[in-house]
């Protein structure tokens, strides 16, 4: 948590660019497993943590603009709570830590609310993604549920978005540990992986680090022999000599500041010759993005030089053919890079996307492309000071994906089906580090080194293999 005169000075400047009406933020619920009291891991909102920052079910947060006031909405523990989950701050402790003075019982709001939709007074919000807090939202604005999309406040949507994705100093050196946990999860990942085990105990090592550093994950890990399935969330094989491992994981500090690193090593001691010559073409479209990133370029340009790279690398392998720029532009380098080259990070590891993609990664009145491949690019914007964002390019070969392709004769003239066939089955590879772009320029954000040249990778892996 920050200073108090951190959050209050958040509010100020959103309340400033709002103007006037009331600013609601429902923060989470406890929300059930399979019965009641066996709840998933509970993660607060966000925007609730990045403008109130109290981190705990079933409180909501009111900014009347008009009135000059933040109310926070929420009950104390009983005594029977206390019982069974332990004392907690009061309410009106947990509210002076964030420089809020007025608490008042979580079932006052309805009629706060009740009163400023008879005076015809504008109440922001964003659409809750909980479904538990958007039957609660309904009821309180007196509408259907499936008609709070359409009463979604732009003017905070885009006010929110503008503030939180310029990260301050003390959010970046919050981010800065989330990579360094990130970086330890890979290096356990790189370790514990070998010959005759299972993908689920590699991805419990990566989760014990994690867990062992006070915070959680940032997303499910993603720890696979199959990284060709972009997502891939089955651990299930058994490990052999000769497959290629992807990990995709990341570390959520207390604070819940994330990082989100990939990682591709051998199974066995070492690449074999055909992924190293693979692994390192992937690295040389690492290197491209990262030499042009630069502040007031836009990283849609930087993931278009990564997709040229690619191009450029797969025609030497004689698996593309043609002018680059007629490849890239019909977007068959899509068949092996089907994803977009980053996202935003912060307090969610895809930052804001429940505030709408196309807000978050775009300017102003762009489009997403539709294109397969470019539709996937979250983020296309300008970069400037206090962006943070990730560097993941991927090359992969996904044998449903070059089927169709081939039966649909799409990017025909472009492809060289007989070479590319002969890859059918090597699977997937992705690096990914997290960047800033600071005031001396783009910087790679974490004081710990992910190991990433063959070198690097195989100085772990060979040594654990033993
Ligand atoms: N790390 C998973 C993703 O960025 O989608
Ligand atoms: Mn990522």
């Amino acid at each position: 948590m920050f200073a108090s005169t951190i959050y209050q000075q958040r509010r100020r400047t959103l309340a400033s660019r709002l103007g006037s009406g009331i600013v609601l933020f429902p923060g989470n619920e406890d929300s059930p497993m399979n019965y009641p009291d066996n709840c998933y891991h509970f993660r607060q909102d966000s925007s609730f943590l990045y403008y109130f920052g109290i981190d705990f079910p079933g409180i909501t947060a009111l900014i009347d603009i008009d009135e000059n006031r933040e109310i926070l909405f929420g009950d104390n523990y009983t005594i029977d709570d206390i019982v069974w989950m332990g004392p907690q701050p009061t309410m009106e402790e947990r509210a002076a830590r964030v420089g809020v003075e007025d608490v008042r019982p979580a079932g006052r709001i309805a009629s706060y609310l009740a009163q400023a939709l008879q005076h015809h007074r504008q109440i922001h919000f964003v659409l809750p993604y909980q479904a538990s807090v958007r039957l609660k939202l309904a009821g309180w604005l007196d509408c259907h549920p499936s008609d709070l999309e359409n009463r979604v406040s732009m003017p905070l949507t885009m006010a929110i978005i503008a503030q939180r994705e310029i990260k301050s100093a003390e959010e970046i050196a919050e981010i800065e540990k989330g990579v360094d946990i990130s970086v330890d999860m890979h290096i356990a990942a790189m370790q514990t992986a070998r010959p005759g085990i299972c993908e689920a105990e590699v991805a419990a090592s990566v989760y014990q680090i994690a867990l062992a550093a006070g915070g959680d994950i940032s997303f499910p890990i993603i720890a696979t022999k199959n990284g060709q399935t972009l997502h891939n969330h089955y651990h299930g094989h058994l490990l052999k000599d000769g497959d290629l491992f992807l990990l995709d994981a990341g570390a959520e500090t207390p604070t819940h500041y994330c990082g989100d690193l990939s990682s591709t090593f051998p199974v066995g001691p070492r690449f074999s010759d055909r992924q190293k010559m693979m692994y390192e073409i992937s690295l040389q479209s690492h290197y491209t993005a990262i030499e042009h990133l630069a502040e007031g370029v836009t990283y849609r340009d930087v993931h278009f030089a990564v997709c040229r790279k690619i191009a450029d690398n797969m025609k030497a392998l004689g698996l593309l053919k043609g002018n680059t720029d007629d490849i890239v532009a019909a977007g068959a380098h899509a068949l092996f890079l089907p994803h977009g080259l980053g996202h935003q990070m912060g307090l969610d590891v895809h930052d804001m996307e429940n505030l709408g993609e196309v807000y978050v990664g775009y300017e102003q009145g762009e489009n997403k492309s539709t294109q397969f491949g470019l539709k996937s690019l979250r983020f296309a914007k300008k970069l400037r000071q206090g962006h943070v964002f990730t560097v993941e390019p991927g090359l992969y070969f996904i044998p449903e994906l070059m089927d169709l392709w081939k039966q649909r004769h799409i990017n025909d003239d472009f492809i060289n089906w007989k070479e590319v066939e002969k890859w059918r089955d090597f699977g997937g590879i992705r690096n990914e580090e997290n960047y800033t772009i600071s005031s001396e320029g783009p910087r790679r954000l974490g004081h710990k080194i992910k190991p990433k040249t063959v070198e690097e990778v195989e100085a772990v892996t060979a040594q654990c293999r033993g």
